[in-house]
């Protein structure tokens, strides 16, 4: 594994980190999941990236994480990353969706207990929510990092300008934001306009999510959704509609470059992003320990011509 910078603050991440979003709750296959999970750190992933929601059931990601950590990783504690987040609908009522100070705080406590661990080195505002004051969340967050419960402040999925009112927000308390997490890839480009240019310019990391489109930038779909992929799976993310023509089109057409450059196209759609200095590192999902394999794969070869990088434009439709 190879480390980067995140940002211009003094912590490395690996360049593939492993996402719990899927393939981790109580619906899932525990032994499996144990398995990825230890594997990955054998392979030098040293991030797990964690959400109070991810399961299904909501909070079951946690739990599984915790029981794996406790029972196997307990003792490599100083040598993990392990971020969690708040945002989305957790529990019922007022307090358990949004960004408001009571929903963050009980949140935290909440995903601290069901993993067992002291502090998370990284927790994020899982996204921007306009009918809470901005200045409540990032206190939320600041005061979160006073106490000792998180090491590090990370936002998600917030609009540009808000982001930069909040890294403003940070720094005149002196508690810095390390990262920004969002989704990135390549038949998703929205950042490139101006997250990541913000978050160069501020000297924040850039973490991406859902860097294989949830698996349609692999060999996943390119003949029909087979059982038991994301798409097929009720509670899947991934809809059977999001699956186009167009867009199987356009995955061919990658999926024939990547050939060409001796990889899978799950390697060359990796590779493209860690290509970008702008991008400190990428979140994989994996539904088994070999397509955790293959991702790790994709670092060895990073590097693209100019022509390559023009073909891959003209498959994804960005020139005419
Ligand atoms: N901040 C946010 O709001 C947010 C939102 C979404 C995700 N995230 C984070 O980002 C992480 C990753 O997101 P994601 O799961 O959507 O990432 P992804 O890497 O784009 O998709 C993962 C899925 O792609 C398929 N796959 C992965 N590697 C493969 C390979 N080598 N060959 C064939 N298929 C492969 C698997 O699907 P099958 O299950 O079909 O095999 C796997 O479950 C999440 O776990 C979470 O930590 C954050």
């Amino acid at each position: 594994m190879n480390y980067r910078f995140c940002g211009n603050s003094g912590l490395q991440l690996p360049l593939i980190s492993l996402g719990l979003w899927h393939n981790f709750g109580d619906v899932d296959d525990f032994s499996l999941a144990t398995e990825m999970i230890l594997h990955a750190f054998e392979q030098g992933i040293t991030h797990f990236d964690l959400a109070n929601n991810y399961g299904p059931p909501p909070g079951s990601a946690e739990t599984n994480f915790g029981k794996i950590f406790q029972t196997n990783l307990k003792n490599h504690r100083d040598e993990m990353i392990i971020s969690s987040k708040a945002g989305h609908l957790m529990w019922d009522g007022p307090y358990g969706d949004g960004s408001s100070r009571k929903y963050l705080m009980a949140s935290i406590d909440q995903s601290l207990k069901r993993t067992g661990l002291e502090y998370f080195d990284i927790f994020y505002s899982h996204r921007y929510n306009a009918q809470t004051p901005l200045e409540e969340t990032v206190q939320a967050l600041i005061d979160m990092v006073k106490q000792g419960k998180a090491l590090y402040i990370g936002l998600s999925k917030y609009p540009a300008d808000k982001a930069r009112q909040a890294y403003e927000m940070m720094q005149e308390q002196h508690v810095r934001c390390l990262i920004y997490q969002n989704k990135y890839n390549l038949l998703h480009r929205n950042p490139e306009a101006e997250l990541m240019p913000l978050n160069v310019s501020w000297g924040k990391g850039f973490i991406v999510f859902s860097p294989l489109a949830q698996g349609v930038l692999t060999n996943r779909y390119l003949n029909g959704i087979p059982e038991n992929s994301r798409a097929a799976k009720s509670h899947g993310f991934l809809k059977k509609e999001d699956i186009t023509q167009d867009v199987i089109g356009k995955v061919l057409k990658l999926n024939e470059l990547a050939e060409k450059r001796g990889q899978t196209l799950a390697e060359m759609s990796l590779a493209w992003l860690l290509n970008k200095k702008e991008v400190t590192s990428v979140i994989v999902g994996a539904s088994s320990v070999k397509q955790l394999q293959d991702n790790i794969g994709s670092i060895q070869s990073i590097d693209f011509t100019a022509e390559e990088l023009t073909q891959i434009e003209i498959c994804c439709g960005n020139f005419r």
